[in-house]
Formats: structure tokens, sequence, C-alpha cells
């Protein structure tokens, strides 16, 4: 049933006030198809909403809000790999856990990334080493203007750091029905790579870890230095880390010997956007009631009463302080609406 002026507040994980003038929660495919549909006949714009955790709300919507809430899964057992398909509304950490319960190895690094599993793709998410597309067999989406449903093979995607079709040449045109995931019932592919997390699990003298380790120590990490979004309203890291020429790189190093670098390719590195924003002076810094992170200053917050366009506001003198420093403009991980 389509409600008019949603108050959509209590929606994103950043707890900013805006009203779409028209909202549909869907539980199964066929109602997606309902909804899209009278969007269509209608001549509304559509916008597509899963667990609000990676998304800027900055106005009023003029649109028609499909809420994807498609929820259940199916697996199948084969001898050394389970295919676990997931529907696009299952909470991506439950998920996480239940694959952690039942010994199936592959996502337990993204333990506690808010949001849905029909989000998880569109950005690759990521953390402590790990991405989606390092498990993902494909994704099964449905066509917007036809309502066909189609699948995409995991190097159809085009995955990247925190970038695939979906938010390019597929961008507003697919909702995501469901995602399969190649998991590992034995023999069990451990990362414990990332600093924060070995120096975690070495704290707790876990010399061989299993995957319910790995999950603990990724827990841990992130309940210390990342804002639980229920208390502090954020969408996690607003900017993506930054891909800069080595070049570049070296030049900044004269000044900013410590700027964290990581290998991406031939010819750039990626750095650290968090360092940054501390080095232009903005960690836990706070303007009324939005600021960014005492921990982690990647992290944009509202601290009850923000708004998006404070928000917004904030970010772009990030962007402008980052800029005059380091020669690097900073892009945003989080959808703007
Ligand atoms: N750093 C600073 N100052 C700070 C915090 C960090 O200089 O205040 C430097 C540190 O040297 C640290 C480096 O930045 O070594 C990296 O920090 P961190 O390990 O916290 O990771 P990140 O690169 O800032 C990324 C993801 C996170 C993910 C973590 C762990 C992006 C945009 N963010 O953050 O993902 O949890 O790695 O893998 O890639 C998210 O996407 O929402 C998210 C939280």
């Amino acid at each position: 049933m389509i409600e008019h002026h949603k108050d959509l507040t209590s929606l994103t994980t950043f707890h900013v006030p805006a009203v779409a003038e028209q909202y549909c929660k869907v539980t199964t495919i066929d109602e997606a198809r309902s909804v899209i549909q009278i969007a269509k006949e209608q001549k509304k714009s559509l916008k597509i909403l899963g667990g609000g955790s990676n998304i800027l709300l900055t106005k009023d919507l003029n649109s028609l809000v499909l809420h994807t809430c498609i929820d259940g899964m199916k697996t199948e057992v084969n001898t050394s790999t389970t295919l676990l398909t997931v529907n696009a509304g299952v909470e991506w950490h439950s998920l996480v856990s239940y694959c952690v319960e039942n010994s199936l190895g592959g996502i337990e690094n993204l333990a506690l990334i808010p949001g849905f599993v029909g989000a998880a793709p569109i950005q690759n998410i990521g953390a402590y080493g790990v991405e989606i597309a390092d498990v993902l067999e494909s994704v099964t989406l449905l066509d917007l203007n036809t309502l066909e449903q189609y699948t995409l093979s995991n190097s159809e995607c085009k995955f990247g750091y925190r970038d695939s079709i979906f938010k390019r040449s597929l961008a507003g045109k697919v909702l995501i029905v469901s995602v399969s995931l190649l998991l590992t019932n034995t023999n069990h592919k451990i990362n414990y790579s990332y600093k924060d997390v070995a120096l975690e699990l070495e704290l707790h003298s876990i010399n061989t870890p299993t995957i319910a380790d790995v999950f603990s120590a990724v827990v841990s990490v992130r309940k210390r230095k990342l804002p639980d979004p229920n208390v502090l309203g954020n969408a996690g890291s607003f900017f993506k880390n930054p891909v800069i020429p080595k070049t570049l790189l070296e030049e900044i190093q004269r000044q900013f010997p410590t700027i964290p670098s990581y290998k991406y390719d031939d010819e750039n590195v990626k750095v650290a956007a968090a360092f940054l924003i501390e080095n232009v002076g903005m960690k836990g810094y706070r303007s009324n009631e939005v600021g960014t992170h005492i921990h982690q200053p990647l992290v944009l917050v509202n601290y009850g009463n923000g708004t998006g366009g404070e928000v917004l506001e904030l970010a772009h003198t990030i962007i402008e302080k980052v800029k005059s420093t380091f020669g690097i403009t900073l892009q945003t991980e989080v959808n703007i609406w």
C-alpha cells in the first residue's frame, strides 16, 4: 500500500529529517513489480531504499520511494562450498552472524556493516581486507523498465574499490532482488592481515584464528572505532579513500612523511582519507548538530538534530580544505538524495 507524505527520518542511519511524497514497503518481487509499474504510469521518479545506511537525505523527495524489504534465503550445500542466495531485504550483519554460526567462511571480516544485503554489491562493501566481490557469485535483478528478472555474474558486475556497474551504467535502472554468495564449508581462507584485526587477535593470544575469532575481532575493532548509528547518526565512511598518482604521493610525503598509502595499480596509490581530514584539523570537529567522529573523521555524524543540508555543508568544507592542502578532491561514498 502506498503511503503519502511519509516521514523518512527513522529510515536512514543518519537520522536526518525528510519527507517522501509517496512511499511503499515491499516484501515480495510481485509487490515490487506493482510499485514500479505505478511509478511508470504516474511518471513519478522512483527511488529505491534499502537499509538506509549509505544515504544522506538533503531535501524532501518528490518521488515514490520503494523500500525493498524482501526477506529470506536459499541454501545449496556442496562438498566444500555452500551457495547462499539471499534476498535483498535481509540485514547484512544478521547474514554474517548466520554464516559464522553455521561455519560458512568468507564474509566474517564484513561483520557489523549496517544495511541490507541488496545494497552490498552496489558499493562493493569492504572492510579489513575483504570485499563482497571476493565471494559473490551472481546478482539477480529486476529491470525497472521491462520488469524482467535477470542475473549478472561476478565479472559482469564490474567490481572495483567501492564501485560496480550498479553505480555506473545500471544506476537507476535496476532493483537488486537477491545476491548469491559462494562460501566455504571447510578450509576457510582466514584473512587477518589488516593491522587492527591482527592486533586484536594478538591481544587475546590467538595465533591460529577461526572464522568465529576473526568475526569477534572485527566486531570489537568496529565497536571501539566506529560510532553505532543507533546511538549517533552516521553512514559509515562518508568519503572514499582517494586514488592518486604516485608522483603526488611523493610530493605530499615531503611535508607529511607518515601518510598511509596502499598499492592500487602501477601508477597510482590509495591514501587514507582519514589522515587527510585529520591533517586539515577536522578530526572531531563539530558545528552545531553535525561533525566528524572523534576516532574516525572519515565518518560524519549527526548529534541528534542535524539536517542533511548541514552534513552536506560540512562535507563541502572538508572537500575544500583537503583540496587546498593536499591537491586531492575527495569523493563521497554516501549517496546524496
Ligand atoms: N587514520 C588517521 N586518522 C584517523 C583514523 C585513521 O590518520 O583519525 C589513518 C590510520 O593511519 C589508519 C588509516 O587511516 O591506518 C586507515 O584507517 P582505518 O583502518 O580506520 O580504515 P579507513 O581506510 O579509514 C576503510 C573503509 C571502512 C572500513 C575500514 C576497515 C573506506 C572508505 N572505508 O576505512 O569502511 O571499515 O577501511 O577496512 O574504504 C565504510 O565504508 O563505511 C567503512 C566504514
